[in-house]
């Protein structure tokens, strides 16, 4: 059963200059970008009152979405996360049911502390879902 929109991930060529579109222009709060080797990642959280916005830009030669701006190149909307009550669960049911999970199906921790595991695209309309343990 899915829970609460935790966040929408927004890929960005110019980290410094999107932190500054959200924080100047709309007034967001916004924290200090995050360097997150583990997923080759760095994150902006966006706060909002009901939701985050993570504002991510490529970390090392690995990057897992160094592929998406190559698909991408003007960056976009890159995944979007829910939360659920039970994740060990939610992989057994996806499983169970034949829905693709990305890597090794072993949650890791993302970027709140929390475990986390991503569903294939290719089950999803074309969109990169990242369920979270609540
Ligand atoms: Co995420």
């Amino acid at each position: 059963m899915l829970g609460k929109l935790n966040h929408v991930a927004i890929a960005v060529k110019d980290i410094s200059s999107a932190t500054k579109t959200y924080k100047n222009i709309f007034g967001a709060q916004v924290s200090e970008p995050l360097d997150q080797p583990m997923h080759g990642v760095t994150v902006v959280f966006v706060t909002l009152p009901n939701t985050k916005i993570e504002l991510i830009s490529p970390l090392g030669e690995n990057s897992p979405i160094v592929n998406f701006f190559n698909k991408n190149h003007n960056g976009g909307i890159h995944h979007i996360c829910y939360e659920v009550k039970d994740l060990e669960l939610a992989i057994t049911n996806l499983i169970k049911n034949n829905y693709k999970l990305i890597g090794d199906k072993i949650p890791k921790i993302g970027a709140h502390g929390k475990p986390v595991i991503f569903l294939h695209p290719s089950n999803f309309d074309g969109t990169l879902i990242e369920l979270q343990q609540e």
